[in-house]
Order: C-alpha cells, then structure tokens, then sequence
C-alpha cells in the first residue's frame, strides 16, 4: 500500500472508516508477487501478514453464480428482509434439506450488534443428528455510513466458546455455512492452498467459524486480533470488491504506538505518552481502550505512519490473506477498510488443529 497524501486523491483510494477519512492511498504493485513456501514460513513465524496474491482467481470466476448470489443475499438483508425467509427460498432449501432444519429465529439478548440469527438441527437418516447449530448475521458498527454485516456459522453457547469442545458440531457449523454460501470451498477444498497450510503447521488444518464478511463504504474493521485457544490464524479471502488492511505482530504495533506518542504533541494523548509499558499493553487487549482506541483507529496521521513503515496492503479479488495468531504476544494485529463504493464479499476462517 503506497500513502499519496491526506486530501481526496481521484488517482488513488479514500481510506474512511466509521466518518473517520484518514487520506488517499494506492496499491503497491511491485509487492504483488507470490512469496515462496520459505517466505510464507518466515512471515507466518514471525507473526506478520501473508499475502498470496490472486491464488484464488480460478476459483473466483469458477464460482460468479455463488458470489453473485451471496451479495444478492446481503443486500436483501440490509434491505430489512429476514435472512431465515430467504433461506427457505430455492436454492436454499433444497441445499439445506434434510440434512439442516431451519428453526425459528432465536435472540441471544446479549449482542446488540445482531440482526437475526438462526437455529438449525443437523438430521441424519430422519434422525436428530445434533441440535443448536446457529448462523448469525451482525452488524459490524453502529455508525449510520456503515452498512457492512457479516454472517457467523457456529454452534452452543456463544459467550463461553472456549468452555465447549464439540468437534461433530463444529464440523456441521462449517458444513452449513458452505450449504449456505457454496464458495466456501474455495478456502476449504484448496488443494495448494491446504497443502501449503499442512507444510507450515505440520498438520492438516480445520477452517472452523466461518465467517463471511461483506464490508461497505465507510465500514471495515477497527484494529484487533483474533487469538483463540487452539486456533492458529485466520485465512481470509477476498471474492468481490477491494479491502485496504493494516497488519502487523503486536510487538511492532506496540513500538509503532511508542514512536507516535514521543513524536506527537495532540493533547487527548498525555496520558498514553506517560504510561508505562505493561499498562499500556493491558489497555490495548482491553475491551474499553479508551483514548488509545482513537489513536488506533481514528487519528488519520497514525494510519500514515503505519502505511509509510510498511504494515498497510490492499486485497484485490481473488487474493488470500493469512493472519497468524499464535498467542497474545506473538499474532498479528490488523483492520480493514472498504475500498469500493459498493458492498464487497470475503471468507474468514479460524485455522484449527483437528484434535
Ligand atoms: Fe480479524
């Protein structure tokens, strides 16, 4: 990603997120090639972002008619129309039955960012094969410029996640979430792409929690990391649209905070400059960050800095992004933009040890 300056550039792309435009960038080009399975490892290790440019661009035009379908899907469901309706429209129940039935729409009363989401039971052979599978659609902000949603396929108890261990469960949420959205093979049925996972692992990796993200105009993703026990890292593929991404290993995010803040002087941020280190970081992994959620994701010169040091990229149709996650020290950091005018289509799956 190449930084062309703070003011609406028409030869480049506007970076706003959430009413926040931070300036005008440009795709890197000459950071486009294929990195070789030696530098995937060393990327991978060190927690940085893996970019394969256009790995999947075979399999995009392969599956026009999914993801043709899926944003035809999305923009029913920013229109208000419930997503358990449609999916009892062909071709979404003959896809589903017998093997997932659709029940009631559920409210967990807890997340304020949900839209709807949706109960299956999985039946084999006319039998209850297992119960309270969900598919969940969310929004992504409050912000009344982002429309950007994203559909959650999972099982259980949502707020103890890391308390339930049910690989059959966790194997059907995945199942419903490519019945739903087909191209989700693309990820899951990569021969190279598994293959290359598989050499870098030393196993062959699950893709659990499927999420399909469809950012919009002035939405994305503010800066985390998506650390989970026994997840690895996030494979994220991108099937419509451009996404603009900052990612980085947390240790060098938190040398990027410490540069900015000795050579800023903004007031809202004396007292981020005088706080030591380790409380720093306990605010950082915080669910309230206070004024350092500002300065991550609303302080247009801090993005600058990260794009001119190097940590910024631009996904195109048909690339893959991977997003090691190790632990909390050691994983890589990252948000996301919506290039476009219009809504986009992406995969992002949890990498999992099949134990
Ligand atoms: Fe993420």
């Amino acid at each position: 990603m190449l930084w062309l300056g703070e003011s609406d550039d028409s030869s480049g792309w506007l970076l706003t997120r959430r009413g926040c435009a931070h300036g005008t960038i440009a795709m890197h080009e000459e950071r486009r090639d294929m990195p070789t399975a030696d530098k995937v490892a060393k990327l991978w290790n060190a927690a940085m972002p893996v970019r394969l440019p256009g790995r999947l661009l075979s399999e995009v035009a392969a599956h026009a008619d999914d993801i043709r379908d899926a944003l035809t899907i999305m923009q029913r469901v920013r229109n208000d129309e419930s997503c358990a309706d449609i999916l009892l429209e062909e071709p979404y129940r003959s896809r589903l039955e017998p093997d997932f039935d659709l029940l009631a729409p559920i409210h967990s009363g807890h997340d304020a960012q949900e839209i709807e989401k949706i109960a299956f039971d999985a039946v084999k052979s006319g039998e209850l094969h297992a119960e309270d599978l969900w598919m969940k659609v969310s929004c992504l902000s409050f912000h009344d410029s982002d429309d950007s949603i994203r559909f959650r396929f999972s099982y259980g108890m949502e707020m103890f996640k890391d308390q339930e261990h049910d690989p059959l469960r966790e194997e059907l949420a995945a199942e419903l979430a490519t019945r739903v959205f087909p191209e989700c093979t693309m990820i899951s049925a990569h021969r190279e792409l598994c293959g290359l996972l598989s050499g870098l692992l030393g196993y062959a990796p699950l893709f659990v929690e499927r999420l399909i993200y469809s950012n919009a105009p002035g939405g994305g993703a503010q800066l985390h990391q998506d650390v989970e026990t026994g997840h690895a890292g996030v494979v994220y593929a991108q099937l419509f649209g451009h996404t603009g991404w900052l990612a980085l290993p947390r240790s060098e995010l938190l040398d990027e905070i410490a540069g900015f803040l000795a050579a800023s002087e903004i007031p809202e941020f004396a007292e981020l400059r005088t706080m030591p280190q380790d409380a720093l970081i306990t605010l950082l992994e915080s669910d309230d960050q206070g004024t350092l959620e500002t300065l991550l994701n609303s302080t247009p010169a801090f993005t600058r800095r990260l794009i001119e040091h190097g940590h910024g990229l631009v996904l195109a149709p048909g690339d893959i992004l991977l997003l090691p996650q190790q632990s909390t020290e050691h994983c890589c950091w990252h948000s996301v933009f919506c290039l476009d005018d219009e809504p986009g289509h992406s995969l992002s799956f949890a990498i999992k040890h099949p134990a």
